[in-house]
């Protein structure tokens, strides 16, 4: 198997920035191609995290004009993961996050900020920085969705592309205006190029001009053909279903291992799986949910967006204490949802117990203390809490959408009687279909032999990424040749 070269392309990378899943992505999938003889370098914005956790930096390029300023190209690691930072300070140096500033908006130059990414993306693959000539480019979402753009105008050989769709419902829309100032040719602005119902869309430029397309799980992959999940692209991604193709995620297993998790109470494996009750106490105990016999405790770990279907946790909260349920949830979002779970928390301090923001620790310390973890996605690309979920023995309970369709066996009467259910599943996605998921569940629970088993399927799933990087390395290879 010979060499093959890749530079990747993404707006965040775990462990330096992440804002969800797309961070694990980045960060896990070029240890996994490692294996299979995929050497990946990653280009990320010069934000000040990646700037102070770039190892051994040295610089490789320069712009003498990136959309405003100077900017150079830095080239390091962090841990093994190899790096190319743009350094340009005027876009990706000031207060707020890698998207939204300090007062929740979006900073004002995104359209620069990521056209920035794409070009300097495009120039490193066409030969910027000595000694580095990849033979595929990887695009992520629309952040880096023009480097196909700037790849096809350049009129200079390039390297194959792909574009790996994380989540349709965000497609990088500007005004038609900044096409000219964006460095891109009136030809670029047609329904076959990025022109989207009189703007331009950076996500569009990256499916019409990219060699290949991968969305990050089989079902997402059919569901966006269809208007239902479409979200508008459903038309143009149907016009390119030939290059289309659905790879899904992994976790990184040494990140997400109960047996030996810094960040757990207690360590635990399949076979020690007792073990795992003193996480459950010990969740409780930092949540401040009193211990209650018999009780149920619910985890969820997510963005609180309309996507992710929280709101339809809310409608359920009358079923807790008739179900003898409780909730640890951590979520940061949407300020109404936010609202809407402190409210009931303070209301049901016994049943409900929530924390708002980010914080890594305590998304291991629920996924080794609950029960069960619940994620109602209204869609759902692929989804990585409910498969850190089965490695950690916490049941999952999702929706049957995308990526959580793909990767739960639900326990319906048949996989129950074949032994081989790994999680619950639930649709529509509606509040009364959650509530009889519910009531399954706490059915379930109050049976520990067969709660047992589906917890233990669950945990011999493989979730991690080596089949799908396998699945990556022959697309990468093939458009190489
Ligand atoms: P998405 O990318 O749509 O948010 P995923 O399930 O693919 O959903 O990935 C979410 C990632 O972010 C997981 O690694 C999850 O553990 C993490 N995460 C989500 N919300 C939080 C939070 N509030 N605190 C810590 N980690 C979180
Ligand atoms: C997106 C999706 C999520 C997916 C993640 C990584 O944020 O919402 O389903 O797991 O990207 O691909």
């Amino acid at each position: 198997m010979d060499g093959l070269a890749v530079l990747s392309i993404a707006s965040e990378i775990y462990p330096l920035v992440k804002t969800g899943g797309l961070a694990d992505v980045a960060g896990a999938l070029p240890l996994a191609l490692a294996q299979e003889n995929v050497a990946v370098s990653t280009l990320v914005p010069g934000y000040a995290a990646v700037l102070d956790g770039l190892e051994k930096a040295e610089p490789v390029a320069r712009f003498k004009d990136l959309f405003g300023a100077p900017a150079r190209i830095l080239r390091g690691n962090s841990g093994a993961l190899d790096l190319f930072a743009l350094d340009a300070p005027h876009l990706y140096l000031r207060p707020g996050g890698p998207y939204l500033g300090p007062d929740g908006l979006d900073h004002a130059d995104n359209a620069q900020r990521f056209a920035a990414l794409a070009r300097a993306g495009a120039a490193l693959s066409q030969g910027l920085a000595d000694g580095f000539a990849p033979d595929v480019v990887h695009a992520h979402d629309w952040q880096a969705g023009l480097t196909a753009a700037y790849l096809r105008f350049s009129g200079r050989r390039s390297p194959a592309c792909v574009l790996t769709i994380h989540n349709l419902a965000f497609q990088g829309l500007f005004p038609s205006g900044l096409l000219a100032p964006l460095g891109l040719p009136e030809a670029s602005l047609v329904t076959e190029g990025l022109e989207y119902y009189g703007q331009i869309s950076f996500l569009k430029s990256g499916v019409n001009y990219s060699d290949a397309i991968t969305t990050v799980s089989p079902t997402y992959a059919q569901e966006i053909l269809e208007p239902d999940q479409g979200m508008g692209f459903d038309g143009l991604l149907r016009s390119r279903g030939d290059v289309l193709f659905g790879i899904r995620n992994g976790i990184d297993t040494r990140v997400w291992d109960p047996a030996s998790d810094p960040l757990v109470t207690k360590h635990y494996s399949l076979r020690t799986i007792k073990a795992r009750a003193e996480n459950t106490r010990a969740l409780r105990k930092k949540m401040g949910l009193p211990e209650i016999d018999g009780a149920l405790l619910l985890g969820v770990v997510s963005r609180l967006s309309s996507q992710k279907g929280l709101d339809l946790v809310l409608d359920c909260l009358p079923l807790f204490e008739p179900l003898n349920l409780q909730l640890a949830l951590l979520g940061s979002g949407d300020p109404a949802l936010e609202h809407a779970f402190a409210a009931a928390a303070s209301e049901s301090p016994d049943r409900i117990a929530a924390r708002f923001g980010y914080a890594e620790d305590l998304a291991h310390m629920i996924q080794a203390g609950a029960d069960m973890l619940l994620v109602p996605s209204r869609f759902e690309p692929c989804g990585l809490t409910q498969l850190c979920a089965l490695r950690y023995g916490a049941v999952p309970l999702t929706s049957r959408v995308g990526g959580l369709a793909d990767t739960i066996i639900d326990a319906n009467d048949m996989a129950l009687s074949a032994g081989c259910a790994t999680g619950l599943q639930f649709e529509p996605v509606a509040a009364g279909a959650l509530a009889a998921a519910l009531r399954k569940a706490a059915g379930l629970f109050a049976d520990p032999p067969l709660w047992r088993q589906i917890q233990l399927n669950g945990m011999k799933c493989d979730v991690s990424w080596t089949q799908p990087a396998k699945t990556y390395a022959n697309l990468f290879r093939n458009l190489a040749a």
